[in-house]
């Protein structure tokens, strides 16, 4: 079954055409950084706007990538939640009428969900169960993964997301946004182990997280160094970085064990991050776990991700009704 995917919870416009949820035919994604990156951060109006002027052509895009009219597609999948109700509704609403008036079946795929489905899109896809750890600029989650439909939430953040902190102190650090991929590459420059920022654990033996602790720790440094801390910009980014990357993995390792499970994953855009890739193979590769992290490509927004999860939700049944509506937060 040929899906047809479309993503516009945030900042990016995607359409993607996966076959039975494994296969990529082909996946475009509209990035808008250009336009939010002069605000620091994503301006909601702007972002509905710019979604409504770019849905025709990136769908449009997807099926010539693919080679594929619009007679190839049986069925559509598209993003209904958590995101920005805005970008959400151009999607949505572009999905809705698409599958009415093609008269095919379409469903609402949870964003979280679609995430970890890019799992699924790569070379080696985990066996179930395992446990995945979802980190990205809205969201920071634990989860134990049953099926392709079933999972249950094990821990998630009780403030800012993993994602969001890289963002905020990058931009403490006048290095632009998003400033994950710029702490990542710099990070490489300094030394984790100069300034040492406190490691976010909340409670050592739960799943919770909690990242706005170390994002003011930054700040407090900044504001204490206000002379030299311009030089010292790879140090502290490295410093921060492996807090943040200590943390996320000691839970993800120890949520394995809770769970009795022998593989991990990891998805969401913080997934991309080089440092946590690295230490989650070392740490769980030393418990005997097995380690699946989608393509640096998959890892952010992409709507090839929404289409597999989409294909199997309308595999077991379900279908979206005219009247469904978005949703802004997980429910
Ligand atoms: O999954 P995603 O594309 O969008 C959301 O659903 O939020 O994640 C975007 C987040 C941003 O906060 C961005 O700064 C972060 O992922 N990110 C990274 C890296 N690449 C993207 N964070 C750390 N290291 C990276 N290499
Ligand atoms: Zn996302």
């Amino acid at each position: 079954m040929i899906v047809l995917g479309i993503e516009s919870s945030c900042d990016e416009t995607a359409a993607a055409l996966v076959r039975d949820g494994r296969e990529i035919l082909s996946s475009v994604v509209s990035s808008q950084v250009e336009v939010h990156h002069r605000y620091g951060g994503v301006v909601p109006e702007l972002a509905s706007r710019k979604h409504l002027e770019a849905i025709t052509r990136v769908v449009r895009e997807a099926l010539d990538a693919a080679g594929l009219g619009l007679a190839a597609v049986e069925a559509v999948a598209v993003t209904q939640g958590p995101g920005l109700i805005g970008s959400l509704l151009v999607g949505f609403s572009f999905a809705k009428a698409l599958a009415y008036a093609g008269g095919l079946p379409w469903v609402g795929v949870n964003h979280l969900e679609g995430h970890v489905h890019a799992l699924y899109l790569s070379g080696d896809p985990p066996e179930f169960p395992f446990v995945v750890l979802l980190v990205s600029g809205g969201h920071t989650g634990l989860y134990h993964v049953i099926s392709p439909t079933r999972m249950q939430r094990i821990g998630q953040t009780r403030d800012d997301a993993a994602g969001e902190a890289f963002d905020k102190v990058a931009k403490m650090l006048c290095l632009g946004y998003p400033g994950g991929a710029v702490i990542d590459r710099i990070a490489r420059e300094g030394d984790p182990a100069k300034i040492r920022f406190p490691r976010p654990y909340l409670d050592k033996e739960g799943f919770d997280f909690s990242f706005s602790g170390i994002k003011t720790a930054v700040a407090k440094y900044i504001a204490v160094n206000r002379e030299e801390f311009k030089s010292r910009v790879t140090d502290i980014a490295a410093g921060f970085q492996e807090a943040v990357v200590e943390v996320l993995v000691y839970k993800l390792v120890r949520a394995a064990g809770a769970r009795q499970v022998e593989r991990v994953a990891m998805v969401g855009g913080v997934a991309a991050n080089r440092r946590l890739r690295e230490r989650l193979e070392a740490e769980a590769g030393r418990e005997g776990l097995k380690v699946h992290v989608p393509p640096t490509e998959l890892c952010g927004d992409n709507a090839a991700m929404v289409a597999a999860a989409g294909y199997h939700l309308i595999q077991s049944g379900r279908r979206g009704g005219l009247d469904a509506d978005v949703f802004s937060r997980n429910r």
